[in-house]
């Protein structure tokens, strides 16, 4: 079980929903690797200290002599794994071009690590350029958290189109596991409009599980805890862990 979180806008909760569902998996003693791809290396520093990274993705992308297990860190709760990103991925793009697997190089370097996990989670930068095509052909599910906000549906046509390359070709069994609401705020007529205009266009796909907008989801990387550890008895922490366990009943 590969899942990417993806969603090409910016703040719309995945790399909250990435290190807080990889923290659910771990909690339920699944072994668990969260892959770091944006470039700002948010979910990173939700578990490490950044000075300390030496080697990332970036190396595993570009230099043959490094692999996954180089880069692989053991972040400071059981079961969980992250391999970490540094700015230097946004060169990406431009080191690899031209490069014929430049799409199928994630796919290629996880492939020696894959069996060493039960889940592994993919953070997705806020673009559909070549490291989200890279996740979604080395995934086999794909997770796309939708802000709860009046401009929430805007955008997915591409990401679905984008799916719909990648499917053709480079990875045909790649399956929507189901869309997220995120920052939902219940109080509000606008959230149950948008969560009306949400089921309209992507019906069963949608989680029954909404994350709703809860300061302590914004406060635990600072502390560099996962919600559950950070706070237990929250919202967020309730409505992760029934968002893990929806995904396992999909899976
Ligand atoms: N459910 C939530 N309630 C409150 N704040 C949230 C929630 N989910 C995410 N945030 C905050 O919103 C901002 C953007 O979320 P983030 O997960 O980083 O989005 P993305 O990775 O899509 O850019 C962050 O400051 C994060 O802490
Ligand atoms: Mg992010």
């Amino acid at each position: 079980m590969v899942i990417s979180i993806a969603n090409q806008k910016g703040g719309v909760g995945k790399t909250t929903t990435a290190i807080n569902l990889a923290a659910a998996f771990a909690l339920r003693k699944k072994k668990t690797l969260l892959i770091d791809l944006d470039p700002q290396a948010n979910s990173t520093m939700s578990y490490l200290d950044i000075s300390t990274v030496e080697r990332s993705v970036y190396e595993v992308f570009v230099d043959p002599a490094v692999g996954f297990p180089e880069v692989i860190r053991a972040s400071n709760q059981p079961n969980l794994w992250v391999a970490p990103s540094r700015i230097a991925l946004a060169k990406l793009e431009a080191r690899l071009v031209g490069e014929l697997d430049s799409h199928f190089k994630l796919k290629d370097r996880l492939a020696a690590v894959l069996a060493d996990y039960d889940a592994v989670v993919i953070d997705c930068p806020p673009a559909l350029g070549l490291l989200t095509v890279n996740a979604l052909v080395a995934s086999t599910h794909l997770m796309i958290p939708i802000q709860s906000s009046y401009f929430a549906l805007e955008g997915t046509d591409d990401l679905l189109e984008t799916i719909e390359k990648v499917r053709a070709r480079a990875n045909p069994t790649l399956q929507i596991l189901g869309v997220v609401i995120t920052m939902h705020d219940k109080r509000t007529a606008l959230a149950r409009d948008i969560r009306a205009q949400i089921d309209k266009v992507f019906g069963k796909k949608v989680f029954r599980t909404v994350i709703t907008k809860s300061v302590r989801l914004e406060e635990s990387p600072a502390y560099k805890e996962s919600i559950f550890k950070f706070a237990p008895d929250s919202s967020g922490a309730t409505e992760y862990y029934r968002l893990c366990e929806e995904v396992m009943d999909r899976v």
